[in-house]
């Protein structure tokens, strides 16, 4: 049995850099016993307050970020945190060399249904700045809470799965995950077919269309709402997740945020040896402008972001 401190130990980075990863595994796993409980605690339900996005808080979107901020306060490493639920970057008073980003409880559609929600996480050199490209990261992970509590983390070359044991300690369960090239499952949000652009028309259709269409094969579709669910799915077993620039949200760049959202799992996608892009270009390389800008994401197996981006090209 190979533990996440074990395989920390092992790799070769930075101790102070696995040191992140190990605080974010802590802050994971409290957040997992949190929502186990949530029905009987009364934890659920509105905060009654809105974030910086709009977006009305529930209640254990704003105890997943105390629980992740808390976790933060006490490794000096990290000096920076941004959170999709905090309006501005918190700065903590230390020498510390990391930044993390951090959507601190994902999928809050599925709150409150004991359905599969999750935290995402990105860590950056916190000397370079808040607004650096997805390209700058030197970590990346998230934490899916379903039947079991798996945390996917990459340090760039190789992404590995670790699922919580009933001691609470994170065991190696995948060594290197690996994207199928060719899938014939995609995710997306088909209520909104009327708002998308011509090029997520097109490449739908496609898939609709199946065997007898255009791609020669027959697709099926799994859209879970939240974006660690279906991301998850796509690193097990190949897919494509789709969220494009659509005519509604056109005006704020895009429904998923690229510091928290977007970024981190482009790079475990890329680690794993699949694809993203928001359409023009991969999402790794948007030079981000705003700590809680929005941007379109497509990722996962690179035959079908290819179709996506084939499709962008001709549009
Ligand atoms: P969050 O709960 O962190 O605000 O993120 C929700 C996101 C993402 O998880 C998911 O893919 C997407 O919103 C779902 O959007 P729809 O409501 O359009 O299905
Ligand atoms: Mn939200
Ligand atoms: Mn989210
Ligand atoms: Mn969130």
């Amino acid at each position: 049995m190979t533990t996440l401190s074990n395989w920390l130990a092992a790799q070769s980075v930075d101790a102070k850099l696995a040191s992140v990863m190990t605080t974010m595994a802590a802050a994971s796993a409290e957040i997992a016993a949190v929502l186990r409980q949530s029905a009987i605690s009364g934890q659920t339900g509105l905060a009654g307050h809105t974030n910086v996005q709009g977006e009305d808080q529930k209640a254990l979107d704003v105890i997943s970020n105390d629980i992740v901020l808390n976790h933060i306060r006490q490794n000096p490493e990290i000096s920076i945190l941004v959170s999709e639920e905090l309006d501005e970057p918190v700065h903590i008073e230390n020498q510390g060399t990391y930044l993390v980003a951090t959507d601190p409880l994902d999928g809050s559609s599925n709150l409150d249904v004991n359905v599969t929600v999750g935290t995402i996480f990105s860590i950056l050199d916190a000397r370079k700045g808040l607004l650096q490209p997805g390209s700058a990261q030197l970590g990346a992970g998230y934490a899916a809470y379903g039947p079991a509590t798996s945390f996917v983390i990459t340090f760039g070359p190789s992404a590995a799965v670790f699922t919580l044991n009933d001691d609470g300690v994170f065991v190696l369960t995948t060594e290197k995950l690996a994207v199928p090239k060719a899938s014939a499952e995609y995710a997306i949000n088909t209520a909104r077919e009327r708002l998308w652009d011509d090029a997520t028309k097109g490449y739908v259709a496609e898939n609709v269309a199946g065997e007898t269409g255009p791609a020669g094969k027959r697709y099926n579709m799994r859209w879970i709402g939240s974006m660690v669910a279906d991301v998850h799915r796509i690193l097990m077993r190949g897919g494509i997740f789709l969220y494009p620039l659509d005519s509604e949200n056109a005006a704020k760049g895009g429904r998923l945020r690229l510091l928290y959202e977007g970024n981190p799992m482009a790079m475990l996608v890329a680690a794993a040896g699949g694809a993203s892009t928001t359409g023009q270009q991969s999402v790794l390389d948007v030079v981000p402008t705003d700590i809680h800008q929005r941007v379109p994401v497509v990722l996962g197996s690179a035959d079908e972001v290819a179709r996506v981006v084939a499709w962008y090209a001709q549009a």
